[in-house]
């Protein structure tokens, strides 16, 4: 790139021959100094490399103000002067090699746009966040017909005008972009009578979530609830019990009870957990005893008291993100480790299962960031849950996030992850990006499927970062 006292000598020597040119020039200079001084959005200025066909690109931001876009158009004036200036020199035959002409021209352009990037801009006009927001917030409530949604999307101030306790002046209620796309089956869920029971939909609402209309609004109807809802067994018997089947809705479920889910009777919707309702069988020796593939003699268990044993006394509070029904955060609690279950009901109520347990469940789709602080949590453990399917780039976003709930020295379990061997390597460095400390590190073939899959198990420790 030249600097600007060549492009001086330039004008110099071409001073006299294009003078209107050089007042073009200056007066490009002068404007854009100007506008772009107010600019603090510009969020694509591209120029193409062939010089007959720069291509100033300015994409309009609606943060700019009225008076912002009349020197915008100004601007773009003059950069449409120059463009027509250098097809029409690159034309004609003239005295200055029109190339060497309109390079100089380009340089200019050029030079102007990138400075303006590469110092940022000091927001002069700062327009505050609200008084930019009513048009989308009014867009988004002009999208839906019904009432409910419009009332939920659009920002309430709050009274009188004032600040509340945590320095918002309105309390902005949002709903995942997806729901845009789900305009029909979001305003069936939103139909209802204000104070009335709700319709049993909660499958239409997991449903809105686990395809990206999450957050969903919130409601005013009351949600449907068992019939009749017997207390729950008391904490010293609810670990390791089947719940009574009355304390669950099992309206879109085969099912109808929890003996039907333990029985394994069947096994669709739920396929990653066949067993998992079977608690005496199945789940009790789960993270207790390694069981080891009867055909390798090989296991990628890990046990709970050798990941405790890394950290003595220092694991007391994490979160498991599995398909399951809170077995893990069971286990754990008689280790007096305080563990909450991410998990959506997927073909069978896991939630309900969870809670009746005397555990804590988090309905939670993997389209969301963790409701949890940075650097929080001691413990994440996941099973059953990114195997395989799971997009490179979605992983990574999900393991930076698991990151940053971490605490430096939190141990991330990752149990029983499988894959295609193929892909093994792809998804190993996902995890190793993390630059975590290994302190189990396991890789051992699936034989169930034609050999094609492993398993990968892991235990890896959160290093503290340098700030
Ligand atoms: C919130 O405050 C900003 C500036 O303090 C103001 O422009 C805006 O109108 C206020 N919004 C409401 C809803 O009071
Ligand atoms: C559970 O449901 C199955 C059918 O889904 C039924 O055959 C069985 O009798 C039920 N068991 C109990 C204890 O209600
Ligand atoms: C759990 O599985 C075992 C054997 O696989 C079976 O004998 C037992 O009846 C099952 N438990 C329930 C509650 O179905
Ligand atoms: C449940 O299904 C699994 C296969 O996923 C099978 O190994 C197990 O024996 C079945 N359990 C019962 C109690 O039928
Ligand atoms: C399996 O491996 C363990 C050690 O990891 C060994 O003690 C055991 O004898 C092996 N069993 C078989 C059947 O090879
Ligand atoms: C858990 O805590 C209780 C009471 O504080 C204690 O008696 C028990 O030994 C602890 N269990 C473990 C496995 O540390």
């Amino acid at each position: 790139m030249p600097k600007p006292n060549c492009c001086l000598k330039l004008l110099g020597r071409w001073n006299g021959f294009h003078k209107s040119i050089f007042m073009l020039i200056i007066l490009v200079i002068l404007l854009s100094i100007a506008t772009l001084s107010k600019f603090y959005s510009i969020t694509s200025l591209s120029i193409s490399d062939t010089l007959c066909s720069r291509v100033v690109n300015i994409e309009s931001s609606s943060r700019f103000s009225a008076a912002d876009d009349g020197s915008r158009a100004a601007l773009e004036t003059v950069i449409q002067k120059i463009r027509d200036e250098m097809k029409e020199t690159g034309a004609a035959a003239s005295v200055i090699p029109s190339s060497r002409y309109n390079a100089f021209l380009g340089e200019i352009l050029e030079l102007l746009l990138v400075q303006s990037l590469a110092s940022p801009v000091e927001k002069t006009t700062q327009i505050h966040p609200l008084a930019m927001r009513p048009k989308h917030d009014e867009a988004a409530a002009e999208f839906f017909l019904i009432e409910e949604i419009r009332k939920y999307v659009r920002i309430k101030p709050n009274r009188l005008g004032k600040q509340n306790f945590m320095g918002a002046n309105g309390t902005f209620t949002s709903i995942g972009h997806a729901c845009f796309a789900m305009k029909q089956d979001l305003e069936e869920y939103m139909d209802y009578d204000v104070g009335e029971i709700c319709k049993d939909d909660w499958k239409l609402a997991q449903k809105l979530m686990v395809h990206g209309c999450d957050p969903l609004p919130r409601r005013r109807c009351f949600s449907r609830a068992p019939q009749l809802y017997i207390k729950p067994f008391p904490i010293t018997e609810s670990l390791w019990k089947l719940p009574d089947h009355r304390n669950v809705r099992w309206s879109g479920y085969r099912c109808k009870n929890f003996t039907c889910l333990a029985a394994n009777g069947t096994r669709k919707g739920f396929f990653k957990c066949a067993d998992c309702f079977n608690l005496t069988h199945h789940e009790m020796p789960r993270w207790m005893e390694l069981k080891f593939d009867p055909q390798t003699n090989q296991t990628a268990d890990i046990l709970i008291s050798d990941v405790l044993s890394i950290k003595p006394g220092e694991v007391r509070i994490g979160l498991d993100f599995s398909v399951g029904t809170g077995t893990f955060a069971a286990r754990m609690r008689e280790f007096n480790v305080t563990i909450a279950t991410g998990t959506i009901n997927l073909g069978a109520p896991f939630n309900e299962m969870i809670a009746l347990r005397g555990l804590l469940p988090i309905y939670l789709s993997i389209n969301q960031r963790l409701p949890f602080f940075d650097n929080t949590l001691d413990l994440i453990h996941t099973t059953r849950f990114l195997d395989g399917w799971i997009d490179f780039v979605l992983l990574d976003f999900i393991l930076y996030d698991w990151d940053r709930v971490l605490r430096p020295g939190g141990l991330l379990w990752i149990d029983s992850f499988f894959c295609l061997k193929e892909e093994l390597d792809d998804y190993l460095e996902s995890f190793k990006m993390l630059r975590y400390r290994k302190r189990r590190w396991i890789v051992v073939p699936k034989v169930d499927k034609d050999d094609r899959e492993v398993f990968f198990s892991a235990v890896l420790e959160k290093p503290p970062r340098p700030f």
